[in-house]
């Protein structure tokens, strides 16, 4: 944030006066749910009610991470899961911060070319769809790891709520119901018939998923080898060779999850602490925020022209190089220190202008970084301690591969997808990749996860996270500077509009009627291309502000079904 003094900016100031002036009276009525002590927000009532719950047993945010984790993977099938993988951030009372690598693992049996035909083309729909495009799972590990050194409660209390709300069923919400009867076709393809999810379900019915219940009580029983070595891994395996899949025990057997030293660097009196590679999200949000920095993105306003401009341009170049650099850091050398050095930023703003959209094929590495989908899910905890948490996880798509194991309850991920499938060449969702993010068994697909803690002046400040795949990083951002650079609520950060641009394609995507006119005539005047139609909304944020007062903020996305809850 820079602080010169145009004289311009009294008038400038003048200009926006109306806004500030609704900006304020806003900030009054449009505050989330405030709670003393703790909250959890998430993608489902159901799972945000579970995470209180158990910390108004005496357990903390580990135990809450892993009740609502489960949860969600109970009531939100779309995105929760046991079938897939996450990233943990987190910050403990006492300020020390950590994260979680729990992302899935390509199998041993994955080839670099598993994806391509004779002729070398990408085979559409082999990396997304079906028994192929599932990584190793990395949930049930995670989970159990973060509890093992955090957890104080033991499993079986933390995991009998959610094994009730399996059993008891969990209340269809009006978008559940659209998605299950949008997904059906392809779940009756994948699956071979009905699964338990299916077009006849109507808001207000209630879901009954025994299998699960079952498969969470073993879980519950003998601990996570149950998941990896035990009766459920036995039977998953047994499943899913049955369908063709190349996941074998020993996949199972070997899978690890990782703590790993998250990316930390400064903005303004802000620390942010956020996710390390295999995620691209901390590295390529710190790169963005250095790159904005001395910009004064206040004294512009929020959606302005000129905030839109910069971030627009910090996105292109952190985007192009992560498309370049990025993936899993157990196999690749990452340059992380020059890539979020001040200098290497500083020197890659220095071709902007606010005349002209600086042209794409100018920036480095011309390596297209095309969409990701739109179905991960991400939940935020604080806890009576001061404990906070955040947490994304996903199964990538939505339902992941659509392979729904009838018999534990589950579906399982298909995030192989985010590998690239042939460096250079785009795969099903028009993503490009290096070298650095290609197959090789046991290896991580790059994320672009971004679960993300905010401290200022040293205090927890904000947690806060969200779905959208590439868009997830610069959703985050926006979230931060809503609240830090534009004085908004936690509420009101996560409901403003957003808007993305990934270097390639070059366009900024923008969700649709939520900008102002003259804002987008203006641009398309510098050379930038917008896109109002491709995504209906860019991401699901669910974040915790802690306010002045020592009370707690939670901001649950509109766009979604999600819920805070709280004491
Ligand atoms: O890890 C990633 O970046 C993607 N698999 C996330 C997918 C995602 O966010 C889809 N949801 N909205």
């Amino acid at each position: 944030m820079r602080k010169h003094l145009f004289p311009l900016l009294v008038l400038f100031l003048f200009f926006n006066c109306k806004e500030t002036v609704k900006k304020t009276k806003a900030t009054i009525n449009n505050r989330g749910l405030i709670t003393d002590k703790a909250l959890v927000v998430s993608a489902r009532e159901e799972a945000s009610k579970i995470g209180v719950e158990i910390m108004k047993q005496g357990g903390n945010a580990f135990d809450a991470m892993m009740a609502t984790e489960m949860a969600l993977a109970v009531a939100y099938p779309y995105a929760g899961n046991l079938g897939g993988g996450g990233f943990l951030v987190y910050r403990l009372a006492d300020g020390e911060v950590g994260a979680l690598d729990y992302r899935e693992k390509a199998p041993l049996e994955a080839s670099k070319y598993m994806y391509l035909d004779e002729d070398g083309n990408v085979i559409k729909g082999k990396s997304t769809i079906g028994p192929l495009a599932i990584g190793i799972p990395g949930t049930i590990a995670g989970v159990f790891k973060a509890h093992e050194k955090f957890g104080k409660l033991d499993v079986k209390t933390i995991l009998q709520p959610v094994i009730d709300l399996a059993n008891n069923g969990f209340v269809v919400t009006e978008k559940q119901a659209r998605r299950f009867r949008a997904y059906d076709s392809i779940f009756k393809v994948v699956n071979g018939k009905k699964i338990v999810f299916n077009e006849n379900l109507k808001k207000g019915d209630k879901v009954f998923n025994f299998a699960l219940a079952e498969t969470l009580e073993r879980i519950a029983n003998n601990g996570r080898d149950e998941f990896y070595i035990g009766e459920t891994a036995k039977r998953l395996v047994k499943f899913l060779q049955k369908k063709g899949s190349i996941i074998t025990l020993e996949d199972l057997t070997k899978y690890e999850s990782i703590w790993r030293k998250p990316i930390q660097f400064y903005y303004d009196n802000l620390t942010i602490t956020s996710m390390s590679p295999p995620s691209s999200g901390g590295i390529c949000l710190n790169q963005i925020m250095t790159m904005i920095e001395d910009f004064d993105l206040k004294g512009y306003g929020h959606n302005s022209l000129k905030t839109i401009q910069v971030l627009v341009e910090a996105e292109k170049r952190a985007y192009a190089d992560r498309s370049y650099y990025l993936g899993d850091p157990d196999f690749i050398a990452i340059p992380t220190e020059t890539l979020t050095s001040s200098v290497y930023l500083n020197n890659r703003m220095k071709d902007f202008s606010f005349k002209e959209a600086t042209p794409v094929d100018s920036i480095s590495h011309g390596r297209i970084l095309g969409y990701e989908s739109e179905e991960t899910t991400h939940y935020s905890i604080v806890d009576q301690f001061g404990n906070a948490i955040a947490v994304t996880t996903t199964l990538n798509g939505g339902y992941g591969s659509k392979v729904f194991v009838d018999d534990l309850g589950f579906f399982l991920n298909n995030e192989m997808d985010d590998f690239s499938s042939k460096p250079g060449k785009p795969n099903y969702y028009g993503l490009i990749g290096a070298e650095a993010n290609s197959i090789v068994p046991e290896k991580r697909m790059l994320s672009s996860m971004t679960p993300t803690i905010v401290e200022k002046d040293g205090e927890l400040f904000m947690t806060v996270g969200t779905p959208g795949g590439s868009t997830i990083i610069t959703s985050v951002l926006q979230a931060i500077l809503n609240v830090h650079e534009f004085e908004m609520t936690m509420q009101e950060a996560v409901n403003a509009p957003r808007f993305h641009n990934q270097w390639l394609p070059d366009e900024i995507r923008m969700e649709p009627n939520s900008f102002d006119r003259n804002t987008i005539k203006q641009l398309e005047a510098k050379g930038y291309i917008i896109n109002e139609s491709r995504s209906p909304i860019i991401g699901i944020i669910d974040g915790i502000l802690v306010l002045d007062n020592g009370k707690l903020e939670g901001g649950a996305d509109k766009r979604g079904d999600d819920t805070a809850a709280g004491f």
